[in-house]
């Protein structure tokens, strides 16, 4: 595999962009949205040179990343590659209707990869006449640094697709774990209803923020709190995974708590929109990031 096309530029897709430049991959980088697009490309250079200042890559390797992706807003354009990856907002409706056109339009090889959080890979597989070549590629956040690689298989997933898309994760020096096609998979399916109880407790008035997030560093060793999790998710992100799980796996206890959703409603989407359960001005933001991960 070599060319690579990510569809979204968001949180995701500009990690997922920069992660597969960085080993030499050829990278195109479509999103609907110019600004998104155009905030992607901001955030790859700015977390290239961090990397550089860090001494985690050379300068050259920085410019040569640069130089490997190609942003887009032409759909046709990124038709032609070995893999491409879905990386747009979670809502199946969406992610059906662009899995129909690629499988139109890319070539019969083409491997068409979800970072859904939760979307059945097996009813996106349906929206193709290649379901074989339909998978689960579930990075992290943020990308560039997280280890796992959640591989999903859909119920008609070949195992040569499977040893295509774990080969690749290695080649990234990523760790891929396979998983089964149900809500959430293993990762969100564990995460969210803890993210969903840490957002009920401050609800209820059990305790701040501060001290949710403190306990849960504190006393269970976790490296951010779950709250700070979820701003760094994207409240509306977190919403959704709940949703998908609620409808998907029928049992109340995956509702999204009332608070979440007014903060959604209000537009405060964590980290992303500037303010979710923390406030966020651009060096706070910066602060929060570096502390976590470096
Ligand atoms: N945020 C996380 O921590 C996280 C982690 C793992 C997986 N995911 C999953 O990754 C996916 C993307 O999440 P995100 O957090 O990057 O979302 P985001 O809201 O940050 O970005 C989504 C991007 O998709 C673009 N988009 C929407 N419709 C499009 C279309 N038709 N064509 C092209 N681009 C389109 C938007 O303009 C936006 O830039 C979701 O499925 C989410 O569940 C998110």
């Amino acid at each position: 595999m070599k060319n690579i096309s990510v569809i979204g530029s968001g949180t995701m897709g500009n990690g997922i962009a920069q992660t597969f430049a960085l080993f030499n991959f050829n990278v195109k980088l479509y999103d609907i949205n110019s600004e998104n697009l155009k905030k992607g490309e901001q955030t790859i250079l700015k977390n290239l040179q961090r990397m550089v200042n860090k001494e985690k890559i050379t300068e050259s390797e920085a410019e040569n990343s640069v130089g490997n992706i190609e942003y887009t807003s032409d759909f046709n354009s990124i038709l032609n590659a070995d893999l491409v990856i879905e990386v747009v907002s979670e809502n199946f409706k969406l992610k059906k209707s662009i899995f129909k056109e690629l499988d139109l339009k890319c070539p019969k090889n083409t491997i068409i990869a979800s970072n859904t959080s939760s979307i059945s890979i097996t009813k996106l597989a349906e929206a193709t006449t290649r379901k074989d070549k339909v998978i689960g590629m579930h990075f992290m956040n943020p990308v560039p640094i997280m280890k796992l690689v959640e591989v999903i298989n859909s119920k008609y997933t070949s195992k040569e697709t499977t040893d295509m898309i774990i080969t690749l994760s290695e080649q990234l020096e990523k760790i891929p774990l396979v998983v089964n096609d149900f809500p959430g998979f293993i990762s969100n399916r564990i995460l969210m209803p803890m993210i969903n109880e840490a957002i009920e407790s401050l609800d209820q008035g059990v305790a701040d923020v501060k001290n949710i997030d403190g306990i849960m560093k504190l006393g269970m060793g976790h490296p951010m709190g779950p709250l700070q999790l979820a701003d760094l998710i994207g409240l509306d992100v977190c919403k959704s995974i709940l949703e998908v799980m609620l409808d998907g796996l029928k049992n109340p206890k995956y509702r999204p708590n009332k608070l979440l959703i007014e903060l959604v409603n209000n537009g405060k989407l964590g980290i992303k929109s500037g303010e979710g359960f923390y406030d966020y001005s651009d060096s706070k933001k910066a602060e929060f990031v570096s502390k976590r991960f470096s």
